[in-house]
């Protein structure tokens, strides 16, 4: 074999590193498909500046930076801010609303799917319509429809397939957690959206014993085997990643409440806890099962004090490492995380990939050293 240096083609570079990372084909498939058509001319980075602002790279005034970018491994590209109410044009701040996932994340994803010629797929999140392209080169079965909600993604997605040569990749606006039943039963789902329960519709249109893969909760990757009655499912964590929330799960912006919390400090109700909470911070295991069993649930992690946040922001608390508390509202969210967190040290500490997740006529549990052990039901966010 003889050595290129990297800096080279950074395309044959990022090849090389997926035929590492990710199963054997991709590296084929990736080399023929030319990512720099999927990508837009301008994109935010998902770091922000000093500024606090997200820059831009533009392909026009920058070739060079947009096209490494393109090809690293690890770094997602924001596509979409605000629903597109911030205009690309310049360094902004906002919440992401769509990207092109890191080439890491996308290797993963795939790995877990198992995807072979001639299956039939059904993509939810299609977004610039990338991960279908690469999905469509390995099946070759013309059998891969996508679904996007936002519906300018959803026809840039339609002409960048196109002119790539995916024209047979079906692509529908439309809300994936409700699948496209006029093609299934599929062989393989993949969610490139966050799921906070895995949608019913999924595995109803699924073969028995095909794979649906899908972020969970914003930080897992879970993957369900369909089992043979074909209306449950049941699979393991396999993986860390962050993915944005499906639409219509995402709960509206999250309201700010710190000038709230502030107004009601004094009056909120004060206690004391011997409870260790620092794992919900340092083991994925732990924040996992917060969120899966204390609905709706945000955390910011202070220097001195973590706050405690319901969505509907009708209630709050505050934990201090020294043991002080002080909860507002109807919940009791820091009581909540105690035992979100004492249910986890009594399942033996496991780590994120020795949770999972199975979904039956029984709902939705999840589970800790397989289906077999100590289990939960997962409470909605
Ligand atoms: C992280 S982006 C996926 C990007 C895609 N994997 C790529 O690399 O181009 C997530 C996409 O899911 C879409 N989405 C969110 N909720 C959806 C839903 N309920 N149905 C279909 N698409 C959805 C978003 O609009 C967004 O474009």
């Amino acid at each position: 074999m003889t050595a290129t240096p990297a800096s080279a083609d950074p395309r044959q570079a990022c090849a090389g590193e997926l035929a590492e990372h990710g199963p054997s084909w991709l590296a084929r498939a990736f080399l023929a498909v030319d990512r720099t058509r999927f990508v837009p001319g301008r994109v935010w980075l998902p770091e922000p500046g000093s500024d606090g602002l997200f820059p831009v790279l533009d392909r026009e005034q920058d070739p060079d930076a947009w096209q490494a970018a393109v090809y690293e491994l690890r770094r997602p590209l924001i596509t979409q801010m605000d629903d597109h109410r911030t205009p690309s044009e310049g360094p902004a701040r906002g919440r992401f609303t769509s990207s092109i996932s890191a080439l890491r994340v996308v290797a993963a994803q795939l790995a877990h799917l198992d995807l072979h010629p001639g299956h039939t797929v059904l993509h939810i999140g299609t977004g610039t319509g990338y991960d279908s392209a690469l999905m469509a080169e390995r099946t070759r079965a013309h059998k891969i429809l996508t679904i996007e909600t936002d519906r300018q993604l959803a026809g840039t997605a339609r002409r960048n397939l196109d002119a790539s040569g995916y024209g047979q990749v079906r692509a529908a606006v439309g809300d994936g957690e409700l699948g496209w039943p006029e093609g299934a039963p599929y062989d393989r789902v993949l969610s490139t959206a966050s799921a906070t329960r895995v949608p019913p519709a999924w595995i109803a249109q699924t073969v028995p014993g095909g794979i649906i893969v899908t972020p969970y909760r914003g930080l897992a990757l879970l993957r369900l085997a369909v089992a043979d009655d074909g209306k449950s499912a049941s699979g393991p964590v396999v993986d860390a990643v962050a993915f944005m929330a499906l639409r219509g799960r995402r709960g509206g912006e999250a309201p700010d409440i710190r000038a709230v919390i502030k107004a009601q400090l004094a009056d909120a109700e004060k206690s004391r806890t011997d409870a260790d909470l620092s794992p919900v911070r340092s083991e994925l295991g732990a924040e996992f099962l917060l969120h899966a069993l204390v609905p709706g649930i945000r955390i910011v992690f202070g220097g001195t004090t973590w706050w405690f946040e319901a969505r509907d922001a009708a209630s709050w608390a505050a934990w201090k490492p020294d043991g002080r508390v002080r909860q507002w509202g109807p919940r009791r969210l820091v009581d909540e995380a105690v035992l979100a967190v004492a249910a986890w040290r009594d399942a033996g500490a496991p780590a994120l990939t020795d949770l999972g997740v199975t979904v039956g006529a029984g709902g939705e549990c999840v589970w800790a050293h397989g289906p077999g052990g100590p289990a939960w039901p997962v409470r909605d966010a």
